[in-house]
């Protein structure tokens, strides 16, 4: 293509910049606050971009040799996204207090840097296992208010219901890098052009399909789930040409890699509570929370098995929770079958 041709192509696209200022007067009417604080991460993702793809050229990969809050090793890149986003919020003042997977406490943002009135909760860098053997990692966000009745910006402060998030979103670092989020609006969905370092609205009110032709979990635990999952599992893999079965399986081990695509393609993602993790593995309030905002905004749904995940107290930073998420009625059936409704032969 002509290097003429290519910049009108470019140019016929909007930007997120101009999208945010479009949309600023959603969630804060007059301030411009909330537009500030997702240019904050927006940037902040620009430069773990960067970071990420330099990866296999400098000396990014492994371990720090610490083992973080989760009693998980922690990669270098996990560090690194971390340090990036509390860099950018912190700079750019919108924000008051910070969650993170790599954090043990609630970080407070210093008066002197900021009069923010959000609270961020993150996941900087989430499949982080899969770095090392290239495979698509992501950074999760959910953004909730100062609440009123707790002025201080404290860990009581942010534990709040899912309900509560004024945004969130996930940047997907994959074979291009997207950022995609929702206000409550809708979702939309941006692509990084490396040539100019933009997002680019290229995924526009983003839809989920009702249902769709694959599921995710890890079927090495297979041991560890109940009855009714053991139960779906078989039904999904029975072959009934007129009812779409078997379905595929499609695990990538990155929550985000394998959420976009479900969201996209339509598809069942679960998580559920294990021998090793019997609480679930994935954690609510910056794992789970936010990827369900996401999914309801595109007409999907969020589920523990039991109940809607948005609506469930938290109360810890780091509580872990069991995860069906996707196509409705797939996350639907699901809880059918764990609740005894439905059996192989339904
Ligand atoms: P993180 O890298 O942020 O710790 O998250 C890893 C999570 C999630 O991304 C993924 O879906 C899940 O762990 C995979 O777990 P298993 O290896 O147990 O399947
Ligand atoms: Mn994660
Ligand atoms: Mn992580």
């Amino acid at each position: 293509m002509q290097p003429d041709n290519r910049l009108e192509e470019i140019g016929a696209f909007k930007t997120l910049e101009q999208f945010i200022i479009e949309r600023q007067f959603s969630v804060d009417s007059s301030t411009g606050a909330f537009s500030r604080l997702l240019r904050d991460i927006s940037v902040a993702a620009k430069l773990v971009n960067w970071h990420m793809r330099r990866a296999g050229i400098i000396d990014v990969f492994g371990s720090t040799g610490e083992i973080n809050v989760q009693g998980e090793v922690q990669a270098v890149m996990d560090a690194l996204a971390h340090k990036e986003f509390v860099r950018a919020l912190r700079r750019g003042g919108e924000c008051c207090l910070i969650g993170s997977e790599e954090h043990s406490e609630a970080i407070p943002m210093k008066a002197s840097d900021s009069e923010g009135k959000y609270i961020v909760l993150m996941d900087p860098l989430d499949g982080s296992s899969n770095i090392e053997v290239n495979v698509s990692v992501g950074t999760i966000f959910s953004i909730y208010h100062l609440p009123e009745d707790h002025p201080e910006p404290t860990l009581e402060s942010a534990l709040q219901p899912g309900v509560n998030q004024v945004g969130a979103g996930y940047v997907l670092y994959g074979s291009s890098t997207m950022l995609v989020y929702t206000t409550g609006e809708g979702v939309n969905g941006f692509t990084l052009d490396p040539s100019i370092g933009e997002f680019l609205l290229t995924h526009p009110d983003i839809r989920t399909p009702e249902t769709g032709s694959m599921y995710s979990i890890n079927e090495g635990n297979y041991e560890s789930f109940e009855i009714g999952l053991k139960k779906h599992i078989k039904w999904m893999q029975q072959e009934r040409s007129d009812s779409g079965r078997p379905l595929s399986t499609r695990y990538i081990g990155s929550f985000v890699a394998d959420f976009h695509r479900n969201l996209m393609k339509g598809g069942l993602y679960m998580y559920p509570a294990t021998h090793k993790n019997p609480a679930g593995k994935l954690r609510l309030m910056y794992e789970a929370n936010p990827l369900a905002f996401i999914v309801e905004q595109a007409g999907g749904k969020a589920s523990t098995g039991i109940r809607r995940i948005m609506e469930v107290e938290p109360d810890k930073l780091h509580q872990r929770i069991p995860v069906y998420i996707g196509s409705p009625k797939m996350v639907e059936t699901a809880e059918a079958f764990l609740r005894g409704e439905l059996d192989l032969d339904s």
